[in-house]
């Protein structure tokens, strides 16, 4: 702890905390971000929902079969965060706008915020959390991030990797433009646009490697 004469004391940042492994914790588990806001939003939603009842559903999510109580009108970036406590797939705005939402849904990208957890039933739902091998080996993409540093705060950063993966499914060797074009429903309050593209340029690049190899 660190104190200042007159002060409250101050917690000491852990000096072994470098931003590649800050980086590195957001892209596998998004823990290091989160949003007082919304959480206090779930909490208040969490409250009506056990008054409007509830419904038992399972969901293929990152390969596995969970169960989980959902509303009718529950939208699955609730579900996810809320319930399911995968809280890499972040709500910046809420309704289609910014991205930071997307989830693959049976490999195409979706806002999470704008899709209804009902109507995911019996597809495949994948977010950050799940892109990374069993073995802890990170997705190509999630390696080019790390690779090239290529995110500041990094609250977008799942959005823009989980488009990407999508993107390149269909355009495995896009070119630097086809490529800002694919992932531009994604936007960057820190508006770190060029260094994101390099990243996930690499990420591209990192993908065409691993599949020849
Ligand atoms: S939170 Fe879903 S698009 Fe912004
Ligand atoms: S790096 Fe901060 S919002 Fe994109």
């Amino acid at each position: 702890m660190t104190e200042k004469p007159g002060s409250e004391p101050i917690a000491d940042v852990p000096k072994s905390v470098s931003r590649r492994n800050f980086i590195k914790g957001v892209i596998t588990s998004g823990v290091a971000v989160s949003s007082a806001s919304y959480l206090f939003r779930a909490s208040t939603f969490v409250q009506g929902q056990q008054l409007a009842g509830e419904r038992l559903i399972t969901l293929n999510v990152n390969g596995q079969q969970r169960r989980v109580d959902v509303m009718k009108q529950e939208t699955l970036a609730t579900t996810l965060r809320y319930k399911l406590g995968l809280t890499g797939t972040k709500l910046g705005c809420d309704r289609a706008e910014c991205g930071s939402c997307t989830v693959l849904i049976d490999d195409i990208p979706y806002y999470s915020c704008s899709v209804l957890t009902h109507t995911v039933r019996g597809r495949k739902v994948m977010t950050i959390e799940g892109l990374a091998s069993a073995d802890g080996t990170l997705h190509p993409v999630q390696q080019g991030v790390i690779d090239e540093q290529g995110f500041q705060c990094a609250f977008c950063m799942s959005g823009f990797i989980m488009t990407a993966v999508g993107y390149l499914k269909t355009n495995p060797t896009p070119t630097r433009q086809q490529l800002a074009q694919g992932v531009s429903g994604c936007l960057c309050r820190c508006q770190d646009y060029d260094k994101i593209l390099t990243a996930l340029m690499r990420g591209a690049e990192n993908m065409r490697r691993s599949n020849l190899g």
